[in-house]
């Protein structure tokens, strides 16, 4: 009897979107404690672009599956939910993912917007509330504010305590997104007179927190926006420049620099996982969050949604369809 096999995107080397390729594999079994999953539609993330060069926090190993977010149908169950894969294999048809890692969905939730309020959401979530750490009527910045998470990040940041929403994007187009999504103002992010337009949309006072995915000069002109007691939270780095802070700049305007990466949140699943995804399905309920879909693609053309990521291209959410 010949083993079932499945489509799934898988690169054999490092590099630019065409790496990604459409194959027919063998289909993955499930181990002790983990879940195969028929999958329905799949996220794509930022960090997969950074995976696709091997530059990504985790190290990569060849022949890879990208990819770590999917909602499909549990194969033994036949529950519908939403799960976040370890060290990729999401890029597929079926995927296994650790158990703890695999989360039920309520019936009125529907798949694209239990992913988005995986990677994105949750991440979103801690950003203002365990890193960020909003005090009622606090001024926040959050930079790339029309992307996946920055948008989930403009409709949590009132609810969670901000009283003030600034938004960044690159774009008149992306600024309008942020604004409709419920942010106070939006300014243009280059760098050149950034802490100038940000004091200025907030009345000419330093900001509280702010939520920077950049890197680069952004921060450095983020980090100097900031008030007395002020923390920026660095959880991307897309422009692919670190900084360096000089501990006496900290402490002579109280200010902190805070970094996030999610999957420290598994080290404590119910508390950091679990219960925060639960909260956010909870106000998607309520119509508090909505994820915005901003870009759709068939699993085969996987490299497309790469290349308008990258490009600077996308608004909101995007997803990969299977079959
Ligand atoms: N630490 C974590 O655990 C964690 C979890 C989720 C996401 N993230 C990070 O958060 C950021 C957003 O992720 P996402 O998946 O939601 O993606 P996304 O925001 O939908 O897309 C990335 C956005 O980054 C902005 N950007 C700034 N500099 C860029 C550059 N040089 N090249 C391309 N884009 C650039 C673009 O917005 P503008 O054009 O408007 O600037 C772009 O829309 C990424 O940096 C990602 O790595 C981190």
């Amino acid at each position: 009897m010949t083993a079932p096999t499945m489509h799934a995107i898988r690169q054999h080397e490092f590099g630019g979107p065409d790496v990604l390729v459409h194959e027919e594999i063998p289909r993955p079994t499930a181990g002790p404690g983990e879940v195969l999953v028929r999958v329905r539609s799949i996220g794509v993330n930022f960090a997969d672009t950074h995976t696709r060069e091997n530059k990504y926090v985790q190290k990569a190993h060849l022949p890879l599956v990208p990819g770590q977010e999917v909602v499909g149908v549990r194969e033994d169950s036949g529950e519908r939910v939403v799960a976040l894969t370890q060290g990729g294999g999401a890029y597929a048809e079926w995927a296994v993912v650790p158990e703890a890692r695999c989360v039920p969905l309520p019936d009125g939730l529907p798949d694209d917007q239990a992913l988005g309020l995986l990677v994105q959401g949750l991440t979103a979530w801690h950003l203002h509330r365990t890193c960020g750490r909003l005090e009622g009527g606090e001024t926040v910045v959050v930079h790339s504010a029309a992307g996946g998470t920055g948008s989930l990040a403009v409709q949590l940041a009132k609810p969670l305590g901000a009283g003030r929403v600034i938004a960044t994007a690159s774009s008149a187009e992306k600024r309008q997104v942020a604004l409709d999504l419920g942010a106070d103002v939006a300014v243009d992010p280059d760098p050149e007179g950034l802490t100038e337009r940000l004091g200025e949309a907030n009345g000419g006072r330093g900001v509280d927190v702010v939520i920077d995915m950049s890197g680069g000069p952004v921060f450095e002109a983020s980090l100097r926006a900031l008030a007395p007691f002020g923390r920026i939270v660095v959880c991307g780095i897309a422009g692919k420049e670190q900084n360096e802070v000089r501990t006496g700049h900290l402490l002579r305007h109280s200010r902190s620099v805070i970094g996030f990466w999610l999957f420290h949140t598994l080290e404590d699943p119910e508390r950091r996982f679990r219960a925060p995804l639960l909260d956010l399905f909870e106000r998607a309920a309520r119509g508090e969050v909505r994820v915005h879909v901003g870009g759709r693609w068939p699993l085969a053309e996987a490299g497309e949604a790469h290349r308008a990521l990258v490009e600077r291209r996308t608004t909101g959410k995007l997803v990969l369809d299977v079959g």
